[in-house]
């Protein structure tokens, strides 16, 4: 099992370049089992989600090339020899997203067998929006043994309005719509960049839809659809963390490949924090942080609002400016198990409630053994050993590798002194640290 070592101290000076959205990646992916024809999906992110996703694909008949050549980072997909529209427990435990294949294999295939995705370290994670929109569509729905057997003879359009706002819920029953009869109108949508990437790919291929990036979207089902090719967005979750990379560790460093729009929340916050922020262009920003930094308040919501995906990067942050950050997590229910590694290295954090922690800073931290307990915790931890006493070892990186592409290469390509251990190293430089 891989790990990280990390020694704090450095600041991060240089250009970083920020990879494709895994998230829109994996919606983007399951849209080519609505076609017979092929699609190709390029600036693929090469992370263990995207490679999750080509098995599950491939185990169902789909014919998936992944190829990351400097150029390329491509997919080229094609469901056309898709016999068999079932999602196996075994993957779709790895991998929750693997619920997006539900809609589109009912919607062309008429049935699907997809194991139930089972909760994760953040919280239950369930999907009644997807089954109760499905429903209205016309799907018959049994759970039993594990397993969603959804079944229908004609998709049909419907008018969904959503209890939660959820993103795959609302990429699931769109992708569905898309082959509906008739009209779906979805209402309290999800309005995250990831649909509007979504969108643009289905538009491309042939379907017809309304309202992409605002709560209601209409969609008018046709009888097929076609091939296509898109680039997907660059993510913004690891432009992001980039970003709060470059503010703890006081470095100036430029976030490149990224799309300034679709920060405006973590931007604001930097910047509330004392960093300076300047766009560059279309598709960069530079992130300076030589001053103290201060304390600023976060409360995760839906897109626009701050990303719950970088509510652990931010909390690292945190601990190193001045005062008291009172942080709110308002989408998953455990989405603090960052915290108590972050105690671990010195921080001074206090959780109130189990959506609700305080962060006093500035807190001197100090490099320690840590465990990472899921993607975006991990992102946490890697920033608080940027700038920790020492030298921090970092366990069970493998979440992170679910997410961001070569992470440690690209911070020790601005000067993180970072580097990946496998297990047989790991042990033996876990020996000489304890003594
Ligand atoms: C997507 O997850 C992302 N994953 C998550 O990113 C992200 O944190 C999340 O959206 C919120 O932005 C992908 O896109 C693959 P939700 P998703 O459905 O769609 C509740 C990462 O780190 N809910 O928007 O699964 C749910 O419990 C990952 O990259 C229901 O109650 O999240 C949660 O409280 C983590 N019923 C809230 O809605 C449902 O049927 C939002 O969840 C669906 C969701």
């Amino acid at each position: 099992m891989d790990k990280f070592v990390i020694r704090g101290g450095n600041p991060l000076v240089g250009t970083v370049r920020v990879s494709g959205a895994k998230n829109s990646a994996l919606a983007c992916m399951a849209a080519p089992i609505l076609t017979a024809d092929e699609v190709i999906l390029e600036n693929i992110p090469q992370v263990r989600d995207i490679e999750t996703e080509r098995r599950l694909l491939a185990a169902m008949g789909a014919e998936v090339e992944l190829g990351y050549g400097r150029a390329q980072h491509r997919a080229k997909i094609n469901c056309g020899p898709l016999t068999k529209p079932v999602a196996e427990y075994e993957i779709v435990k790895t991998m929750r997203a693997s619920a997006l294949v539900l809609g589109p294999l009912v919607a062309r295939m008429g049935w699907a067998r997809v194991s139930m995705p089972g909760g994760c370290a953040i919280g239950a994670r369930p999907i009644d929006q997807h089954i109760k929109g499905l429903e209205k569509m016309g799907v018959t729905i049994a759970q039993e043994h594990g397993y969603l057997d959804a079944r229908t003879d004609r998709l049909k359009g419907a008018h969904i309005v959503f209890d939660v706002i959820t993103v795959t819920g609302t990429e699931d029953l769109l992708m569905a719509a898309t082959l509906a009869e008739g009209e779906t109108v979805m209402e309290n949508c999800a309005r995250e960049p990831e649909i509007t990437d979504l969108v643009a790919l289905l538009t491309a291929m042939g379907a017809k839809i309304e309202g992409a990036g605002t709560s209601t979207i209409r969609v008018r089902g046709v009888s097929k659809l076609h091939g296509a090719k898109h680039r997907i967005n660059p993510d913004r979750i690891e432009a992001g963390t980039l970003m709060a990379a470059g503010a703890i560790t006081r470095g100036d460093l430029i976030v490149s490949n990224c799309n300034p729009a679709h920060l405006g929340a973590p931007i604001a916050k930097l910047e509330e924090m004392g960093a300076r922020v300047d766009r560059l262009g279309h598709d960069s920003v530079r992130v300076r942080a030589d001053g103290a930094l201060r304390a600023a308040d976060v409360s995760t919501e839906e897109y626009p609002g701050f990303p719950t995906d970088m509510q652990g990067q931010f909390m690292a942050l945190a601990t190193q400016a001045e005062g008291v950050s009172l942080v709110k997590e308002n989408i998953f229910e455990n989405r603090f198990m960052h915290v108590q590694e972050l105690v671990r290295m010195g921080a001074n954090i206090k959780i109130d409630s189990n959506n609700s922690a305080r962060v006093l800073g500035p807190a001197k931290l100090s490099a320690a053994a840590v465990m990472c307990s899921d993607l975006r915790a991990s992102a946490s931890l890697v920033l608080a050993a940027l700038v920790a006493d020492g030298e921090s070892i970092l366990d069970r990186v493998y979440h992170m590798d679910r997410g961001y592409e070569r992470i440690e290469e690209k911070l020790r390509g601005v000067g993180a002194q970072i580097r990946r251990m496998g297990n047989i190293f790991a042990a033996r430089e876990e020996a000489m640290i304890s003594g």
